[in-house]
């Protein structure tokens, strides 16, 4: 993915493992002959048990560029990437000013940090504020690339959308330019070794600051020797340019792309429509003394994402691990709402789930209560924190369910979350569009092609 490189060429791979990047990188230059004349790698790695695989990888490198003609040297750190580089960034290591590169490939390790852990530590103390090891990489090496240096890295797709990698991506975008994005259409292949259900992105991106009219995305299923498809796009169909969130979309099937087309032909947001949507307020381990396994005398229902029955609610679930109730007093009614009809959604939906958006309709007239509870798990649409009209809730309940808002999610978010920003940020159909689709609905069981057809002709009819 790397563009045309410079005839001495600093390569940075942080995280580098068994050295697989930046032999990829070096029998690539080998093989092309592009007049790269040096190149100096340096590797970051922190296990101690891998150093040596490392080594010989590079002395590998070695051959290969001495038979091409190039002269190859290497440096292996064997250091805490995120330390190191922090302290020299921001100047706290006397004698040692933070190195530049030319080039730099990264896997990055993938986990969360804590807010009060040393890397979040370190890299405040560089103006990087992030929660994942691989966005902290990913923000350190963009510092260390000369202007117009580039980067290539696989990392999981989650920064392209979630809220907590708002800060990130901003700084991302404003310092790299973003030429290309590789997805997997199988988040199954690409670790299944390890089990891990995670979307993964391939990008490219070279320091600067002005974002490139066009960018490539590229897919393919994750399986080795498979098909690549590329198609060009402009950029501000991958970042909107009003977008505050700037939520990186990545396009990939031309399904996906009728679907954006559908989508951009709604003028609602759910504030227009006088609709909220908030998370779950019932934190239930917070309030562990109040839950109960079974609905009693002063509890009210309380409900999980366990609690969806196709299109409503089963409550209670007596054979559900979940508690079923919660006590209604003065400390808990703070997290309860007022019963009415009310639209849920899940946060999280499992691999088996044929779509990422999970609605269901919660009906007081099956489920007498005066208040309820909703657990933190789930995502619920309400009207200042009351029940919502019911033919609106049942058009919103169609709506969200359709294959053209799933497939409209999915170029975006490439993983199995659905946050109530996300859900905030769709635009939506009109709300006598949607009340007429909630009237034309006179079951909540039906097919996901009675859904498609109801939705598609309506937005088709309200052109
Ligand atoms: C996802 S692996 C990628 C390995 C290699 N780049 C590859 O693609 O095969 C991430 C590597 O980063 C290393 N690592 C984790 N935290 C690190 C840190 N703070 N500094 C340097 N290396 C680190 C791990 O030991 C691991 O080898």
């Amino acid at each position: 993915m790397f563009g045309p490189l410079p005839n001495v060429v600093r390569l940075l791979d942080a995280g580098a493992g068994s050295g697989s990047l930046t032999f990829a990188f070096v029998s690539r230059l080998c093989g092309r002959k592009e007049g790269v004349r040096v190149i100096e790698a340096e590797l970051y790695e922190l296990d101690p048990l891998i150093l040596e695989p490392l080594s010989t990888t590079m002395w590998e490198c070695g051959r290969l560029c001495t038979k091409a003609g190039i002269q190859f040297t290497f440096t292996i750190h064997p250091a805490d990437f995120i330390q190191e580089m922090s302290a020299r960034i921001a100047g706290n290591l006397f004698g040692a000013p933070p190195p530049s590169y030319e080039a730099a490939i990264a896997n990055p390790p993938y986990r969360k940090i804590s807010t009060d852990s040393a890397e979040r530590r370190a890299l405040r103390s560089v103006g990087v504020e992030t929660s994942n090891l691989y966005t902290g990489f990913v923000a350190l090496i963009q510092r260390l690339l000369v202007p117009g240096g580039q980067i290539v890295g696989i990392t999981p797709r989650s920064f392209c959308n979630g809220p907590y990698f708002r800060p990130f991506r901003e700084d991302f975008l404003n310092h790299m330019e973003l030429h290309r994005l590789h997805v997997f259409e199988s988040r199954q292949a690409a670790f299944r070794d390890d089990s891990v259900l995670q979307e993964n992105v391939i990008f490219h991106a070279v320091k600067g600051r002005h974002q490139p009219r066009e960018i490539v995305i590229s897919s393919s299923s994750g399986e080795h020797g498979d098909l690549i498809t590329a198609t060009v796009f402009p950029f501000v169909e991958v970042v909107h340019p009003h977008d505050v969130e700037k939520f990186i979309h990545i396009p990939s099937a031309p399904s996906h792309a009728a679907a954006k087309e559908t989508m951009d032909g709604l003028s609602s947001n759910l504030a227009s429509l006088g609709v909220t949507v908030s998370t779950g307020r019932v934190v239930d381990f917070r309030l562990k003394d109040s839950l109960r396994k079974e609905p009693a005398r002063g509890t009210v229902p309380l409900l999980y994402p366990c609690h969806f029955n196709g299109g409503t609610v089963h409550w209670p679930k007596l054979e559900a691990r979940k508690p079923n109730a919660i006590l209604d007093n003065d400390e808990t009614r703070p997290w309860l709402v007022p019963s009415g009809v009310y639209l849920l959604t899940k946060r999280f939906t499992s691999k088996e789930e044929r779509r990422r958006l999970v609605a269901c309709i919660f009906d007081p007239d099956q489920v007498k209560a005066q208040w309820l509870g909703f657990e933190n798990h789930l995502n619920y649409f309400h009207a200042s924190g009351h029940g919502l009209e019911r033919s609106l809730a049942v058009g919103l309940f169609a709506f969200l369910n359709s294959t053209v808002v799933d497939q409209y999610f999915r170029r975006f978010s490439g993983h199995t979350q659905v946050n109530a920003t996300d859900l905030r940020t769709l635009a939506y159909p009109d709300r006598d569009t949607l009340q007429a689709i909630g009237r034309e609905m006179k079951t909540l069981e039906i097919s996901q092609e009675e859904i498609d057809q109801l939705v598609t002709n309506h937005l088709h009819a309200c052109r």
